[in-house]
């Protein structure tokens, strides 16, 4: 039997109030099922990677908080902006903390399954940017999934006032991307 719920955490690469990658993750939480939770990161308060930092104070406790999250969550979704055709800077530092010290990758990410979204205003729907995250998925021996792909462009269509999915074509996208996450989350094995 697995355990009754699984807990899933999802990171928005954006600090923006009204991001489309946050409200992406707020959409999806609002239609799991009721076997599943998501709690919903920022980068908010992580400071810019600095070895000196690391080296005089050690790791942020804004790090250190996320990355006990991370390490407890049961599997990660990662939703991605895209700035100039990558990973927006703000997000790829934020994860660069979270791989500080390497001594905690494997207890942090190792094995840890992992998903892939991202919201756009643009056509293409964070497709560079998902595809600049697969080096550094590999690099933290994360578990990722590859089952689906949720690349929302048009994105200042997409979502109406406050935030909510308009198109039910999208919402049915969603939600069949994550029920083939937690499919393959409950499959993976949880580190002892
Ligand atoms: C962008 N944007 C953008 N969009 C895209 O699809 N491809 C791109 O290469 C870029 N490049 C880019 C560079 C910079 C510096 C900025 C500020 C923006 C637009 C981007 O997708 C848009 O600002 C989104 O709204 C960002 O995501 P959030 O904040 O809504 O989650």
């Amino acid at each position: 039997m697995m355990s009754s719920m699984t807990g899933l955490i999802g990171i928005s690469g954006s600090l923006r109030q009204d991001s489309f990658n946050t409200a992406l993750l707020r959409a999806a939480k609002a239609i799991l099922p009721p076997t599943a939770g998501l709690e919903i990161k920022t980068l908010h308060g992580i400071p810019l990677y600095d070895a000196d930092v690391e080296a005089r104070d050690g790791i942020p406790a804004s790090v250190a908080a996320l990355k006990a999250a991370i390490s407890a969550a049961d599997g990660v979704l990662l939703a991605t902006p895209e700035y100039n055709n990558g990973i927006p800077g703000v997000f790829k530092n934020g994860i660069d903390w979270l791989s500080r010290p390497p001594s905690d990758i494997q207890r942090v990410f190792g094995g840890k399954p992992i998903a892939l979204v991202g919201a756009s205003p643009g056509g293409f729907g964070t497709f560079n940017a998902q595809s600049a995250w697969l080096p550094v998925l590999r690099t933290l021996r994360t578990n990722p999934w590859f089952g689906g792909r949720l690349m929302l462009s048009h994105a200042s269509i997409v979502f109406g006032e406050g935030g909510a999915i308009k198109d039910p074509a999208i919402q049915e996208q969603l939600s069949q991307f994550l029920r083939g996450f937690l499919d393959f989350v409950e499959r993976s094995p949880r580190p002892a």
